[in-house]
């Protein structure tokens, strides 16, 4: 009893010091705040849920806009929003800042070797072949052709029917679901058709499962003990199980289709990924699989986060939408039986590049991007980094910067992107790594921004959207996965727009 009551009148004694100690330590001048033991931890937890608008806050203080950032455990590392650190990361000195085997071993069970979770020879060599097709005309062609079709067949008779019938909808997942039939279409010529909901059950499955693995694990990333998921994963419980059976649903679903095409064993039979990389005969059905499934990754929610983002910034600017609307009218003047646009007609919209990329530079898919260092460095803007430590750049804070921006770096201004002759500049990648940059720099770009104007231009062409579910002047809460989405989906109600002919 009396052992008791001295503890009691210890921690009595000491709690107001412990206070004291963690909650009023001089500031420093900028930077992550950072308390004896605890490193960051106690801001970062304050602040997880806000991540993106705290570190945006915090680096835009710094001179550099970089900050070191300290856990405990020893996990330390470095987060920047200086374009001359990014260059020395992604290619001065790329060989130094791999994805690194924690980023690669948390992914290892739902990517296995495929090219977003490998680093070294593996990665090179998936790198090599996917380059050389992401370069020919017949990928080209093809990633048109799916676009189109899938337009013609899915995203516009679905939006039509939501007009004709006053529904309202969750834009964010019909373009999810449309850009995940889009993408299997490429991987492997099947559609698994998420979204008019009357695909196969396999296919519904198959998308559900590749969800929910991917969000869980994305989910390991926010562990601040890296044990607990071990333990959870070798006891095969809760998210753990969940993640487990995903994954068995989603491999068994690819490798179906991989183990029939191998069987068929033919000369080059589609233009699909996977009939592409079935030609090298040293790829093994795993490792088949494992491409296909990273390339669905990479390409799955990036598009259809940006057009959310985009859609609710036009919501509220009908002077953009109406420069959008002048720019395909010049192009074609409008004709109701086509809902579509070819290569080189996507090719001339300038404008919509620009209100497409002023979007990205806002609300960037891939908000931000971490490596590791593996030997001890100075990056140019004297920041001493060690080996071990995480190097992140942060898109979404680079794309807040006055320092690359200018004052104005906060307003949706497309025009700030077009040169005197009206055509859309290509900024420094650096500056700009929406789409990462150097030796790793994204295969989909140019496909991406292809994909993302034939959309944008046939659904703005055809239709009207009101926002209902984020009052006028509020900004929608996103959640923070491996891409950007709103919290809450974008509720919209659809109408046809009336044409001037
Ligand atoms: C707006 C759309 C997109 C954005 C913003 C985007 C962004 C990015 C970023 C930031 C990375 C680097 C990730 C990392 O290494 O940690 C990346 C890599 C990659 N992206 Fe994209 N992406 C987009 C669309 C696509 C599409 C449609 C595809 C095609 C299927 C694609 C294929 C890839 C691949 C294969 C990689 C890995 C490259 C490598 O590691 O060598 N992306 N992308």
């Amino acid at each position: 009893m009396e052992l008791i009551s001295t503890i009691f009148s210890l921690i009595l004694f000491f709690t107001p010091f412990i206070f004291f100690y963690f909650f009023h330590l001089p500031n420093p001048k900028y930077g992550f705040k950072s308390y004896p033991l605890l490193g960051s931890l106690p801001d970062f937890i304050k602040n997880r849920h806000r991540f993106l608008e705290w570190s945006t806050e915090i680096l835009a203080g710094c001179p550099t806009n970089t900050a070191v950032f300290r856990r405990p455990g020893k996990i330390h590392g470095v987060i920047t929003a200086n374009p001359s650190n990014v260059q020395h990361m992604l290619k001065t000195n790329f060989e130094n800042y791999p994805k690194g085997p924690r980023f690669i071993t948390l992914l290892q069970d739902f990517l296995g070797q495929g090219i977003f979770n490998s680093d070294g020879h593996i990665w090179k060599v998936q790198r090599k072949t996917a380059s050389y097709e992401f370069n020919t005309n017949s990928l080209r062609n093809f990633i048109v052709h799916i676009s189109t079709a899938e337009l013609q067949t899915g995203l516009i008779p679905v939006l039509r029917e939501a007009a004709e019938r006053n529904r309202v909808v969750d834009l964010q997942d019909l373009l999810e679901r449309f850009a995940f039939d889009n993408i299997c279409k490429l991987a492997f010529n099947v559609d698994p058709g998420c979204l008019k909901g009357v695909g196969n059950n396999a296919g519904s499955e198959f998308m559900k499962a590749f969800e929910s693995a991917a969000t869980l694990s994305a989910g390991r990333f926010m562990y601040i003990f890296l044990f607990v998921y071990r333990i959870k994963k070798f006891f095969n419980m809760g998210s753990e199980m969940q993640l487990r059976d995903s994954i068995r649903i989603v491999h068994e679903f690819a490798d179906n289709i991989i183990r029939s095409r191998l069987q068929e064993r033919v000369e080059r039979k589609g233009e699909d990924l996977l009939s592409r990389f079935i030609q090298d005969s040293s790829n093994s059905a795993e490792m088949l699989r494992d491409i296909v499934i990273s390339f669905i990754l990479a390409g799955r929610d990036t598009t259809s986060s940006l057009l959310t983002w985009f859609i609710w910034l036009l919501s509220s600017r009908p002077n953009v939408v109406d420069k959008i609307l002048q720019e395909l009218k010049k192009i074609r003047e409008y004709d109701t039986d086509s809902d579509t646009y070819s290569f080189d007609e996507l090719r001339e919209m300038q404008y919509l590049h620009a209100a497409i990329s002023e979007a990205l530079r806002l609300y960037p898919p891939v908000p931000v991007d971490t490596k590791l260092c593996e030997n001890d460095d100075v990056l140019p803007d004297g920041t001493v980094i060690k080996k071990g430590w995480f190097a992140t750049y942060n898109t979404y804070a680079m794309g807040r910067m006055e320092s690359i921006w200018g004052k104005d770096c906060l307003e949706y201004r497309p025009e700030r992107w077009l040169d005197e002759n009206g055509v859309c500049k290509q900024e420094s990648s650096f500056k700009f790594p929406v789409f990462h940059a150097g030796p790793r720099i994204c295969l989909g770009k140019d496909m991406a921004y292809i994909q993302m104007k034939s959309i944008a231009a046939s659904v703005i062409k055809r239709f009207t959207f009101e926002v209902v579910n984020v009052k006028e002047d509020a900004i929608p809460e996103h959640v923070l996965s491996l891409t950007l989405r709103m919290k809450e989906g974008l509720h919209v109600s659809v109408k046809e727009r009336l044409l001037e002919t």
